[in-house]
């Protein structure tokens, strides 16, 4: 169990879990052994695992429709494939073969709910990573006609209807369950196909109807497309951090804790989630930077050198009424825990896990 908790902390998406939570995960893990050349995930298949991989290595392949192999990513040890037919309900997206002795940890698509529900920060991760995958195979797809005439810039792959007519691009946009906007250009006129996880939402051109609109598309032999990516939202959760700091209620946190190395680990993981985080390691200093700085929510140690919960309850709710996280510890007495169990807006944790603060920053997000 030691051993194996070592190699899952050593996967970046499960890097800020703490021992328990590392614990629940392996529980739900299960070990599998292939030789080279083996397939894991077929192209196409539905798919109800994902996979870690221990040691070896993987390609991951798509097709064209004459069977020509495209390695569009190769991956190895603490990266970990087949999240996306999980996530979306879809078939498999690509085919992924082993090219060495490999080790892996399979998770089934039950328990990998289970443990996204609980440690959303890891959802994130995945999140963020399954859009650069979809960005990347787009442009590399080799099922798409002519692919080598697709230009992939900041706004996502583009190219000429006469290479990739539109019926294609509708195909690859529902088979790699992709959410974004393709835009069409012919001689000025610009009309657009909104996709969301790969179901197409919305048909413009002119003022003419969706279904006038398609057809009208459809027929178009020469002209541009584009194609815009949008980032993909999962359970509430936006995975780009840049747009979704900027729609959230809180952004900036203070962190109120007098231990540095305390400190340190949490502002790291907020920091890597897109929160600007500021410091104090006592009441007095945390009030002066709540004057000083526009700061949205508190976590705090239940006990800091110049006050307990109460106090720092009473002077903050002066100022403002910013939620508060109290990191919870043992044995706390039954007089310090009253004041923040009958204080709005403000919640205790079970442990210090920057999951389960996560957790907590998030439904104060999402609750106000
Ligand atoms: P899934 O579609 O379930 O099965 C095939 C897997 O290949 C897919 O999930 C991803 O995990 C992985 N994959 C697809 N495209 C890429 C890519 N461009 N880079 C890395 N992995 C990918």
């Amino acid at each position: 169990m030691i051993q194996l908790s070592k190699i899952l902390k050593s996967v970046p998406i499960f890097h800020t879990l703490g021992k328990e939570s590392i614990d629940f995960i392996i529980q739900r893990l299960k070990f599998k052994t292939f030789g080279p050349n083996e397939t894991v995930c077929k192209i196409g298949d539905p798919g109800d695992e994902m996979y870690i991989i221990i040691n070896g290595e993987v390609k991951i392949c798509v097709y064209d429709e004459q069977g020509n192999e495209t390695v569009v990513a190769t991956l190895k040890a603490g990266e970990y494939f087949g999240e996306m037919a999980l996530l979306t309900g879809e078939p498999r997206s690509a085919s992924v073969i082993t090219t060495k002795d490999s080790e892996m940890f399979a998770l089934h698509k039950n328990d990998f709910d289970v443990i996204l529900e609980r440690f959303p920060s890891i959802s994130i991760s995945i999140g963020k990573i399954m859009s650069q995958r979809l960005r990347e195979t787009l442009a590399k797809a080799s099922h798409l006609p002519n692919v080598n005439k697709l230009e992939t810039g900041q706004q996502g792959p583009r190219g000429s209807l006469k290479d990739v007519p539109l019926v294609d691009l509708i195909r690859f946009c529902e088979a790699n369950s992709l959410t974004g906007t393709v835009k069409l250009d012919k001689n000025g006129e610009q009309g657009q196909l909104e996709f969301k996880a790969g179901q197409l939402q919305k048909v413009s051109l002119g003022n003419l109807t969706e279904d006038q609109a398609l057809d009208t598309m459809i027929s178009w032999t020469d002209g541009n497309f584009e194609i815009e990516l949008k980032p993909i939202k999962l359970d509430g959760l936006v995975e780009d951090k840049t747009e979704t700091k900027e729609q959230l209620k809180i952004r900036h946190i203070l962190i109120l804790i007098n231990s540095l190395v305390v400190q340190k680990i949490i502002e790291r993981a907020l920091n890597g989630l897109g929160y600007k985080v500021f410091k104090a390691r006592n009441i007095s200093d945390g009030l002066d930077l709540m004057e000083k700085e526009d700061i949205h929510l508190i976590i705090s140690d239940i006990k800091l050198p110049d006050g307990e919960a109460g106090a720092l309850i009473e002077q903050i709710r002066k100022q403002n009424e910013n939620p508060i996280i109290f990191l919870g510890e043992p044995n706390i007495k039954e007089e310090v825990l009253t004041p923040i169990k009958k204080s709005s807006g403000v919640k205790i944790t079970n442990s210090h896990e920057v999951s389960e603060i996560v957790q907590l920053i998030e439904h104060f997000n999402q609750n106000g």
